[in-house]
């Protein structure tokens, strides 16, 4: 029960006289996004979602009711013809999963959409600008392009061709008045394709990682850009990448032995008549440049094969005396893709870079992160030059490369005659800070410059305090979420292995979700997790599946992930989308489970600091965990049935813990931390055994002189179980400790991201020998999240923050805090810093939304907002832990008060 007693029961919204204060301004709307993207081509949803934002320079805004017009192939949208949905008005306050109702979408055509809002005085505002999106392949029969790949058996050829990266062209003419061209392309394995010598698109590792044994994905590009009247050309280049090449420490051809493509090309003329270009065994093939070209080995470049104008039209043909062949169409359906690609972004410097006695320059960037390097230089004609990477260095300066495991993580360039280097790989990537770079012969200092790439997420979160520690581990954590937001979440960068990991993708997702838009990214990821599940519901630790291994924790992602979706972004398509592989979940444990013995725990709380948790506890913990996700789904979805039925397995869960895993103290037997944990955040124990195991919980930490203990799983539960028991302090010194286990002892050795291990690397006795020992893994990195909704204060208490708590946690030394937050409602801030007695706090709510914004005083009379005292104290919420709360609706507010906290 909430620990809150409303002095009244309807509190009404505060300083409501100062609604319409600009001249009651209509509301106006921005960010139109469709399927959670602007813009997006190609989509294949046939009643996509339409999704904005409302702004406003008024106080209390709402939205009452909205409409959406859309239109096919053209901006008019007054004619029957061109339009195919008008919602009319329709009475609502949802500004996302707004489902398209109109005419049948069609495939490949381009739609135009604008939506209008009223407020809740009714009045209407402007249309919002014109927005698109274009329909992908709908159906099978909309291909007519042939899967193509290169013939690496022609002239017997040996095995090490199928490391060459093939290239593939073709010519076509286009002599009409072009209307609009759109290339759709797919690949079982990563593509680049280049128009006229242009690449079509910035994004990379295309079209990403799905399970190809069940789907594959394809990308649709607007080329019309590209194209010029007269002779056009068509290049495109495939890897191996996860499709045949190396997967972790599995090995090579996971999927498949070579890797392939298709491509269609369709070209709209002004006259109404149409082109398509594709792919066929017409198609020239050769072995080009990149020798080998492997994501978790490197590339091996050769400048002297190298055509930079191999995709242009004019270019000579001799060297093309290959032709693709046309391989067989694989069973898999073919998707549009659904989220953001990988892109370089951003380019960074090295902060030293110097030449060491094995005659080789090592840069250092001063930071981890993964993408790749561009190096240019000059070398004699002919050299070869080698580029290794690494996360840390050994004491002799030379690379500590050992905790890359098996994955080489090199790059190797072979100069032309010119000997001139200008170079970066295409398709592989890897984790480091350090780089070394040695050639066959003499070496000119070369420039350097590190590309760092991610998914492109937006990015929708800042935060910043008084603690420098606490702004370091947060620029440590958002590095790390980038270094594994790369396609899918991934457990690390460096080492071979690059897995999506359920539990780390699981754990680390709020705090992701605070920094960029991880909506469809983690949509596709949960995509591939469902395509791991077998019939029986049962599920793999990593998506793609790469292994049939089951842990308790990893599985559970698939109760667990959808339900944070939904929360943060407040739209039940995604639990309704999910709520069958949830279920299957959840009666898969239940049949495996029966007797209590038959454990599925196989990590344990990965990475605890000498604080194990038994196997029976964790699968235990994590049965009762997924059926409370899974009947608090079906509570949203109003599935009472469902809920009902769970709700007693959870009863008898209980039962089987307390009877088996809690002793006549009412201690957890494990006695460890994060025992304790799954005790309390899983709700596992009655509230008078509550009181005991929290007790228990602080005395764990205690006893390691105030330290955590716990692994990925517990750190993820820690700080919030001691709020609720309101022990601020202990979760402030937690996060502000310095020696082991902590954040703090992680940024002085030197991190500059979240590591794996808490004592992954010292100062004193080097690198953890452990071969689990990377350098760049977000997954300890959940304390982030912590930093908005506790220090910043900023929670929703209602799915897709429509209701708002502001309450920052005062306390760890900390004099001010800042952070703002994109949410899906809109932009919400807070901002508070304390001056002696008096704290301040600067707030904003978006349109449409409500918050209760909590004040560390227990002294009403002294609330200030926006410069007065409050007139009304009726509304005021108290709040038994010291603070006020006051209710408010949207807009940006100013409090003050006398800080009794
Ligand atoms: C990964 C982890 C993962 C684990 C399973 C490791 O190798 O890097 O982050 O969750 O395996 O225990």
């Amino acid at each position: 029960m909430m620990r809150c007693l409303y002095l009244c029961l309807i509190p009404l919204l505060l300083v409501a006289s100062n609604s319409c204060r600009n001249n009651c301004e209509v509301i106006e709307i921005s960010r139109p996004r469709v399927e959670y993207r602007s813009n997006p081509q190609g989509i294949d949803q046939t009643n996509p979602r339409f999704s904005w934002e409302l702004n406003s320079t008024d106080r209390n805004k709402a939205q009452s009711a909205y409409q959406i017009v859309v239109s096919k192939d053209s901006l008019d949208f007054e004619s029957d013809d061109a339009l195919v949905w008008n919602s009319e008005k329709v009475k609502s306050n949802r500004t996302n999963g707004v489902l398209y109702q109109g005419d049948m979408l069609q495939s490949g055509k381009p739609y135009f959409w604008k939506v209008c809002a009223w407020d809740e005085e009714g009045k209407r505002s402007q249309w919002s600008k014109i927005s698109t999106w274009s329909m992908g392949m709908l159906k099978t029969s909309n291909w007519v392009a042939n899967w193509i790949g290169f013939d690496y058996h022609k002239d017997g050829g040996d095995s090490t061709r199928v490391l060459t990266v093939p290239q593939f062209r073709t010519t076509f003419s286009s002599d009409k008045v072009l209307q609009r061209a759109v290339l759709y392309i797919s690949a079982q394995g990563l593509f680049e394709a280049q128009i006229n010598g242009q690449p079509v698109t910035e994004d990379r590792f295309t079209p990403g990682w799905s399970d190809y044994n069940k789907r594959i994905y394809y990308d649709t590009y607007d080329v019309s850009n590209l194209l010029i009247k007269g002779e056009n050309c068509l290049g495109v280049e495939v890897a191996n990448g996860w499709y045949a090449g190396r997967i972790a420490d599995i090995g090579n051809r996971f999927y498949g032995d070579y890797p392939s493509f298709k491509a269609q090309l369709i070209l709209n003329y002004d006259d109404g008549s149409a082109d398509t270009i594709f792919t066929d065994d017409h198609w020239q093939a050769r072995l080009g440049p990149r020798l080998s070209s492997d994501i978790i080995h490197g590339e091996k470049f050769h400048y002297g094969i190298d055509d930079a104008n191999w995709s242009l039209a004019t270019y000579s043909e001799e060297d093309w005396t290959g032709r693709a062949i046309v391989m067989q169409d694989p069973i898999s359906e073919l998707a549009a893709y659904p989220t953001n690609h990988v892109r370089v972004q951003d380019t960074i410097k090295p902060t030293a870079l110097y030449y060491n006695s094995d005659d080789l320059y090592i840069v250092d960037f001063g930071q981890n992160f993964a993408g790749v390097t561009r190096i240019e230089t000059r070398v004699n004609g002919g050299d070869t030059v080698v580029v290794n990477y690494a996360e840390m260095l050994n004491s002799d300066s030379t690379l500590y490369r050992n905790n890359l495991r098996g994955a080489r993580c090199s790059d190797t360039i072979i100069a032309d005659e010119s000997g001139l280097i200008s170079w970066s790989p295409k398709f592989t990537y890897r984790g480091f800070r350090y780089v070394s770079i040695q050639s066959s012969g003499a070496l000119n200092e070369p420039s350097v410059t590190g590309l760092v790439m991610f998914s492109n997420n937006d990015r929708v979160g800042e935060f910043a305090c008084s603690s420098p520690l606490i702004n370091t581990i947060n620029e440590n954590i958002i590095r790390s979420i980038n270094s594994n937001m790369f396609d899918i979440p991934t457990d690390c960068p460096q080492r071979d292995e690059r897995l999506g990991w359920a539990a780390d993708a699981d754990v680390i997702l709020t705090t992701s979700a605070f920094n960029s838009d991880v909506l469809t990214f983690y949509d596709k990821w949960l995509q591939s997790l469902v395509h791991a599940q077998s019939e029986r519901g049962y599920l793999p630790s990593t998506a793609p599946v790469v292994r049939p291994i089951i842990s308790s924790g990893w599985g559970d992602a698939i109760t667990s992930v959808p339900l944070k979706l939904f929360h943060l972004y407040g739209d039940t398509n995604i639990l309704r989308g999910y709520y069958p592989e949830m279920k299957a979940w959840v009666d898969f444990l239940a049949l495996r489970t029966f007797n209590w013995f038959n454990t599925q725990s196989t990590y344990g709380d990965w990475q605890h600091y000498n604080d194990p948790t038994s196997r029976r506890t964790n699968s235990i913990a994590y049965f009762k965990h997924s059926v409370n996700n899974f009947c608090e789904a079906a509570y949203h979805l109003g599935e009472h049935n469902d809920y009902r039925k769970y709700k007693e397995l959870g009863e008898h869960i209980n039962e089987v813990f307390n009877t088996y895993q809690i002793n006549e103290a009412g201690h957890t037997i494990d006695s460890s931390q994060t025992s304790c944990l799954y005790a309390l955040a899983y709700s596992l124990v009655d509230s008078q055994t509550q009181r005991i195991v929290q007790q228990q919980l602080i005395d764990l930490i205690e006893k390691r002189d105030k330290h955590l203990s716990t692994g990925i799983l517990g750190t993820a539960l820690i700080l919030d179980e001691l709020v609720k028991m309101d022990s601020i302090e202990l979760a402030y010194q937690l996060i502000q400790n310095r020696e082991l286990p902590s954040w703090g002892y992680q940024i002085d050795n030197g991190a500059t991201t979240i590591w794996e291990k808490w004592d992954g690397y010292s100062r004193e006795t080097g690198m953890n020998p452990d071969p689990n020992n990377s350098l760049n893994h977000a997954a300890l990195g959940s304390v982030g999240q912590w930093f908005y909704t506790h220090i910043a204060g900023i929670q929703a208490t209602e799915p897709g923050f429509k209701q708002i708590r502001i309450k920052p946690l005062i306390g760890g030394g900390l004099t001010w805090a800042s952070a703002q937050y994109r949410s899906i409602a809109g932009k919400i801030e807070s901002h508070w810093k304390i001056h002696g007695d008096t704290f301040l706090l600067d707030v904003t709510i978006p349109v449409n939304t409500v918050a209760n914004v909590y004040l560390p005083t227990e002294k009403a009379k002294s609330i200030m907002v926006d410069g007065e005292f409050i007139q009304d104290n009726d509304n005021l919420i108290l709040d038994v832990k010291g603070y006020i709360g006051i209710p408010i609706g949207s807009d940006t507010y100013r409090f003050r008060c006398l800080r009794t906290k």
